[in-house]
């Protein structure tokens, strides 16, 4: 564990209820960024200048429908690459990551864990006992599956026999929270969950999965296409 060198910060954006992370190695001042908001940009550029931080990757953990990603702005300014799941076939990302790869800032490691569900290239990243995970595992919930690919069958077994392995200990940080809630542990989730928890058969979770009725994201027409060109217009 290099726990005590890494530099943590949960950001918020309200309008998505978004969460952006970054992540840094105190030694080196090399870090990263995953999910930023293309409405925080000057936030987190300020917030990386004045904890001296080099960006070296910007992480996306897929194609959001919900906010457009800063990627392009952020590369424009650092010159850190941009990154994203294999299986979003994202042509302006500079590193298509599979499952189990790595990347390193500093002497810190991130992996990618290939988690399709809510769309086919969703990724959850873990590094230092931290799982990111996007909108594949919510606090007490999950992404939708009822559109840009979904699929409740994949989803389950993405958390079920991918996340839910991890130690019970990892910490949780998700894409969104809508009710003030920051993190998670794998043991709490297999526990509370009430949509995927332990307890829950696929069919249990299937059925609630075709009765939740959402509206469209509002901004799923604007922000898939931009998102498929890293947030450039
Ligand atoms: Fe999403």
């Amino acid at each position: 564990m290099h726990q005590s060198t890494m530099i943590f910060r949960q950001l918020f954006e309200k309008t998505s209820s978004t969460y952006t992370y970054l992540l840094a190695d105190s030694d080196g001042h090399e870090g990263i960024l995953i999910d930023p908001v293309i409405e925080t940009l000057e936030r987190d550029l300020k917030l990386l200048d004045e904890l001296d931080i080099n960006l070296k990757y910007i992480l996306d953990t897929h194609v959001h429908a919900d906010h457009i990603t800063s990627s392009s702005l952020l590369k424009d300014k650092t010159g850190a690459q941009i990154v994203i799941g294999s299986a979003t076939k994202v042509e302006c990302a500079d590193i298509l990551l599979s499952d189990a790869e790595e990347l390193s800032f500093g002497k810190l490691k991130i992996k990618a864990i290939a988690t399709p569900g809510h769309t086919n290239g969703c990724t959850s990243y873990l590094c230092e006992g931290l799982l990111f995970s996007g909108d594949t595992l919510l606090i007490r919930g999950n992404g939708r599956t009822d559109f840009q690919e979904g699929s409740s069958e994949t989803l389950f077994s993405s958390v079920r026999e991918k996340l839910f392995t991890l130690p019970d200990s990892t910490l949780v940080f998700p894409g969104h929270n809508y009710e003030g809630l920051l993190m998670s542990t794998i043991g709490e989730e297999k526990e509370h969950n009430p949509r995927l928890g332990t307890k829950k058969t696929f069919e249990e979770f299937k059925s609630i999965m075709e009765n939740l009725n959402l509206a469209e994201p509002k901004k799923i027409e604007i922000a898939v296409p931009a998102n498929l060109k890293c947030g450039r217009n």
